[in-house]
C-alpha cells in the first residue's frame, strides 16, 4: 500500500517547477510528495495543516502564508474518496478547511491516492468530514442528521480550534445537492466533500499509476 502511495506521489511532483508557489496538503499519501519536494525542488509550500507545515519545515521547504498570495500555481492533496467525476470526499485527517481553502486557490489541483480510494459514488466506504463551529456544536450535529446520516463527534479539533463531526450517509443522494444541504446549515464551517474541484488524480495501483484527468 505505502509503495501505491509513493508512486502516485511521485508522478504528481513531475509537474512541480522551481519557482512555483505549491500547496502542500495533508496526510500519508501526500506526505511522500512533500519529502521528494524537499529533496527535488526550490518552491515556496503553503502547507494545509500544521502537521505538513512541520514535516515540510523539516524537509527544508521554503514556506510562504496563505495571506502572501492571491494564486496558488498547484496544490497537492490526498483524498478520502474518489469518484468517476473526479468528485472526492476529504478531511478524514481533520484537514478539510485549510485544504479547502488552498484547493480553491489553486490553478491546478491534484490529487494523490492508492487505488482503494476509487469509489463509484461518494459515502460508500467513507463519512462526510465536516467542521463545525463549537457554539451549538450539538444543535448542528441535530441539523446534519436531519439530512439524513448518523454524525459522530471526533475527539481531535481541527486546527482552527472547532470541532470535527464524521456524517455516515447512504451513498444514493445527489452530491452536489448534499454538498450545498450541508454547507447551508448554521455553524457549518466547511464540509469535505470537493466537487468539480480537481483537475487531475493520480492513482497508485498495482499495475502502475493511473491518471484520471477532467
Ligand atoms: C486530511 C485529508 C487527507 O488528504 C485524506 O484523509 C487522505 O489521507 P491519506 O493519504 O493518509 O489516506 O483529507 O484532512
Amino acid at each position: 500500500m505505502e509503495e501505491l502511495k509513493r508512486s502516485a506521489a511521485e508522478k504528481a511532483v513531475e509537474l512541480i517547477e522551481n519557482g512555483m508557489v505549491v500547496g502542500l496538503g495533508t496526510g500519508s499519501t501526500v506526505s511522500y510528495a512533500i519529502k521528494l519536494i524537499g529533496k527535488t525542488r526550490k518552491v515556496t509550500g503553503v502547507p494545509t495543516s500544521v502537521e505538513t507545515e512541520k514535516l515540510a519545515k523539516k524537509c527544508g521547504i521554503r514556506l510562504g502564508s496563505i495571506e502572501d498570495f492571491d494564486v496558488i500555481d498547484i496544490d497537492i492533496d490526498g483524498a478520502d474518496e474518489i469518484d468517476g467525476s473526479l468528485n472526492l470526499s476529504k478531511g478524514l485527517g481533520g484537514a478539510l478547511y485549510r485544504e479547502k481553502v488552498v484547493a480553491l486557490m489553486s490553478k491546478t489541483f491534484v490529487v494523490v491516492a492508492d487505488e482503494s480510494k476509487l469509489v463509484e459514488k461518494l459515502c460508500e466506504k467513507a463519512p462526510v468530514s465536516v467542521e463545525l463551529l463549537p457554539f451549538g456544536y450539538r444543535r448542528t450535529m441535530r441539523e446534519l442528521e436531519s439530512l439524513g446520516c448518523r454524525c459522530v463527534l471526533r475527539e481531535k479539533r481541527s486546527d482552527n480550534g472547532n470541532m470535527l463531526v464524521s456524517c455516515y450517509f447512504e451513498p444514493l443522494q445527489s452530491i452536489e445537492d448534499l454538498a450545498k444541504e450541508i454547507k447551508s446549515i448554521t455553524g457549518v464551517v466547511e464540509h469535505g466533500l470537493f466537487i468539480g474541484m480537481a483537475s487531475k488524480c493520480f492513482i497508485g495501483g498495482r499495475r502502475g499509476v493511473i491518471t484520471l484527468e477532467r
